[in-house]
């Protein structure tokens, strides 16, 4: 089998870590760590403000990085607003738009998939204007389908606001005939891409989403970042979240002005450090190429899949994922139980609700295994994984599970 390319790029795993768990949050390359660790130890100087040397290239950096987001999902640069991460940017949403704009009656499109941050957002806006929230119902796999989706959709929605790609299922969502369908009747989409922006190529343009938010840390950039992209329309009537330095006008004692979009959603001093290391994680994929990354996904998911589907006892709960994430458990083990022994085993899984219960709570169970596969995962990190689940099984019968 090929040796894979790319795994000494990532120092992390020189230390014999069988890492499993990008969906939680992915490995660094080497190129990302550099250039975090050229701001701090050259430029450690804020943006926007100084006009010495430090000052000026720290601030070009991080515009850049929005040029560069920007192409990447071909978006306009100025569509593009810095977050700390997907949870904020669909927290931005929900206050700054659903709070103003939506009112008594209103419906808004949910679905069990949701992960916590694109659900519970929502819920709460829902409680304080009573608006209505509903849910796509799923079909017998757990997979949202456009038929349920348009069973839910009435003149009466106003937000659609879904998961892109399952943080538990990992099945894709019909995105972009929802997105039509829910324009027809003057709904707005709001896309959770967490887990999709690692390996799908997304041209906002193309899917015509209102709003689309994602995360630095699973797609190999720093932690604390994150991008949300909004339609300008929409960003231009919004009010900004956040209030304090760099993103006011004028400032008078009864009444003050804001800059325009982004700057208005990026109050205060931004992750410079983390900004910067995102335009490098975004240069690292696109060397690559997302189609070489979901190729080498799917390769390497299907053998996993082959493989762990064969051992006794072992319950899969998304094999026809179109994506890296297994979702699983061991008869009778509770996840966090099971997770400790692969702990021991040096193989880093995740183990709980994943943030998302309400697909638990639809499968039936308290809650699972999650392994996500990525671009340095490779067949032989599966069969090391396929023996020790062998070994966890027979562990845990020998213990009366
Ligand atoms: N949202 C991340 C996950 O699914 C943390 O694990």
């Amino acid at each position: 089998m090929m040796n894979n390319p790319w795994v000494n790029d990532f120092p992390q795993l020189k230390n014999g870590m069988i890492y499993f768990d990008t969906a939680a949050t992915s490995l660094k390359p080497q190129a990302v760590i550099d250039m975090v660790d050229h701001y701090y130890k050259d430029l450690s100087a804020n943006i926007h403000r100084g006009m010495y040397e430090a000052a000026v290239e720290a601030t070009t950096l991080y515009e850049e990085t929005r040029e560069t987001v920007a192409r990447f999902i071909q978006a306009d640069s100025e569509e593009v607003i810095y977050t700390r991460g997907t949870t904020s940017g669909l927290n931005l949403v929900a206050f700054s738009y659903g709070l103003n704009q939506l009112k008594e009656g209103d419906e808004i499109i949910v679905s069990e998939l949701e992960h916590h941050s694109s659900f519970l957002p929502w819920q709460a806006v829902a409680k304080k204007i009573g608006a209505v929230l509903k849910f796509v119902p799923l079909d017998e796999e757990g997979r949202i389908t456009i038929a349920a989706f348009q069973s839910v959709l009435t003149e009466r929605t106003k937000i659609v606001a879904l998961t892109y790609v399952s943080n538990v299922m990992g099945f894709i969502t019909p995105i972009q005939e929802i997105i039509s369908l829910a324009h027809e009747v003057g709904a707005i989409v709001v896309v959770d891409a967490a887990q999709a922006i690692q390996h799908l190529d997304i041209n906002v343009k193309e899917l015509d989403c209102d709003f689309l938010a994602f995360s630095g840390h699973k797609m190999l950039g720093p932690t604390g970042i994150g991008i949300l992209y909004g339609k300008a329309e929409h960003l231009k009537i919004m009010e900004p979240f956040e209030y304090g330095g760099d993103m006011n006008e004028d400032v008078e004692k009864d009444l003050s002005t804001w800059k325009q979009y982004p700057q208005k959603f990026e109050a205060g001093t931004m992750p410079i450090a983390s900004v910067i290391g995102l335009k490098t994680a975004v240069e690292y994929i696109q060397n690559i190429g997302l189609e070489t990354i979901s190729d080498h996904i799917e390769k390497v998911h299907r053998y996993a899949i082959a493989q762990i589907s064969q051992i006794r006892d072992v319950s899969i709960y998304n094999k026809s994922s179109e994506t890296g994430i297994i979702a699983f458990n061991l008869e009778n083990v509770p996840s966090h139980d099971a997770i400790t022994f692969f702990a021991e085993h040096n193989i880093a899984i995740r183990a709980g609700q994943h943030c998302a219960k309400l697909i638990c709570d639809w499968l039936g169970i308290h809650s699972c295994l999650r392994a996500s596969i990525y671009l340095y995962n490779t067949y032989k990190d599966v069969d090391y994984f396929t023996q020790v689940i062998k070994q966890a099984v027979a562990y845990f019968k020998e213990l009366g599970f």
